[in-house]
């Protein structure tokens, strides 16, 4: 076991890598290579990566792939997606084809409301500390005139102020619940200074007027966001399922709803099924430079809401109309934080025509909803692997470090033949031999 270190980040990057080197490494040479390999020779660039995070000692790549094709609202959009999952592009680029030839992609903001909380204990009675929050209530506002000036000029701000009697969950426990509207910032950082300003004026108005002991434990935002909403929806009649891969678009469209009513009822299975969603939201959340821990988190417990953790997706089949959509909550921004620092998620919105946080929300709504219709549509036909195998015979291949030739070979082979791993292990050796 390798000692601790003391004042590891006061150390210059290569003394970190040195000790890494030293306390970890084998082939200290390789490694050491294989670090420096990944800085980016624009010297510039590189310096704004080491700065993005503290003991930064090198770049961790993922591709950034684009999905071209998608028809939202009758405007056509190609979306940026970084993601490492061989299929996850591919199987979006495809659905986005499919319903290009369908009427597209319908969306709707449906509500972009932000939350905040101060948690704090109170030992007397929420009765006086309903009276004393009621008068206190302005002057939080103004303590933050400063903080919300720009944002309210733009037509944003704090939206409202609630005191919340928490005490039945745990012993004197409080909270000020706080709505915002940050427009097309995802608005962290501005919640958590307005937070926090609340937060000072309420304890020392709370020292100069109540009897009993105030105390703030925490004020921070909230990531769920179930009033932060966003709809996206394709639908079309059943007969005009029918495709290269629908030959019965009636069976079809009956196997595809009985597949998200699964989603619906069983846990096991809505957790596999959102993490299909998943993959399109969070590849476009990334290549955006959004916060996508925060979205995952704000999304599983949206789809918890009801006490089971259930689809994020529905269908209906109505008089001969196949509809599948998607409701789910996305705090989202297209202005601050990374959007305006990383080269590449200014790039990537470039392309989405610089979106408004709305119209980036509708954007990543779609990501999620053709990837879950791509999965489901594989699952229930031809299933899942023939088409993910084939994406993944290329990451084999470089396994194998098989040469232009014979990736162009092998790859024409599995064209008519199961990808399989131990398949293409011994088709490879086969070649060479
Ligand atoms: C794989 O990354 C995602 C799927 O498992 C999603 C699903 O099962 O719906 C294919």
């Amino acid at each position: 076991m390798p000692n601790a270190i003391s004042g590891f980040s006061k150390l210059s990057k290569s003394e970190k890598i040195e000790w890494l080197l030293d306390t970890y490494f084998t082939d200290k040479e390789a490694a050491r290579s294989l670090v420096k390999n990944y800085w980016n020779t624009d010297k510039k660039l590189q310096k704004l990566h080491d700065e993005f995070i503290e003991n930064t000692i090198t770049n961790f790549y993922l591709p950034l792939g684009v999905a071209p094709n998608f028809l939202v609202n009758d405007k056509l959009f190609t979306i940026p997606m970084a993601i490492e999952e061989s299929s996850v592009v591919a199987a979006a680029s495809k659905s986005a084809k499919f319903w290009l030839d369908r009427g597209g992609f319908k969306t709707e903001v449906i509500s972009t409301e932000k939350i905040g909380q101060v948690h704090f204990t109170y030992s007397g009675s929420f009765e006086e500390l309903q009276m004393f929050f009621e008068g206190v209530k302005p002057k939080l506002y103004t303590s933050t005139s400063d903080i919300t000036k720009n944002m309210e000029r733009r037509g944003g701000g704090i939206l409202d102020i609630e005191l919340r009697d928490k005490s039945q969950d745990l012993n004197n426990y409080y909270q000020l619940h706080a709505t915002f509207e940050t427009l097309d910032a995802m608005g962290a950082n501005f919640i958590n200074s307005c937070l926090e300003a609340f937060a000072k004026t309420f304890k020392s108005e709370a020292q100069q007027q109540l009897s009993g002991d105030l105390d703030v434990v925490m004020s921070i935002l909230s990531n769920y966001v179930p009033n932060c909403l966003v709809k996206a929806e394709v639908s079309c009649k059943i007969s005009e399922l029918a495709s290269k891969d629908i030959s019965n678009p009636e069976l079809f469209a009956k196997k595809f709803k009985q597949a998200i009513q699964i989603a619906e009822i069983e846990p096991y299975r809505a957790v596999t099924h959102n993490k299909g969603v998943m993959n399109g939201i969070d590849a476009v959340v990334l290549a955006t430079g959004n916060d996508f821990r925060a979205v995952e988190a704000g999304v599983h417990a949206y789809a918890s809401r009801s006490g089971r953790y259930s689809s994020l997706t529905h269908c209906s089949i109505d008089n001969d109309i196949f509809k599948f959509w998607i409701e789910i909550p996305l705090a989202l921004g297209t202005v601050g934080g990374l959007t305006s620092l990383h080269p590449l998620v200014k790039f990537s919105l470039e392309m989405l025509e610089k979106p408004s946080a709305r119209e980036l929300m509708q954007i990543v709504a779609v990501a999620g909803l053709a990837q879950n219709f791509a999965a489901v549509k594989s699952l229930t036909t031809t299933g899942i692997q023939e088409g993910h195998m084939k994406m993944h015979l290329m990451n084999i291949l470089n396994q194998f470090e098989a040469t232009t030739d014979e990736k162009t070979a092998l790859i024409e082979h599995f064209k008519t033949n199961v990808v399989t791993h131990s398949a293409v292990v011994e088709a490879i050796e086969k070649m060479r031999n």
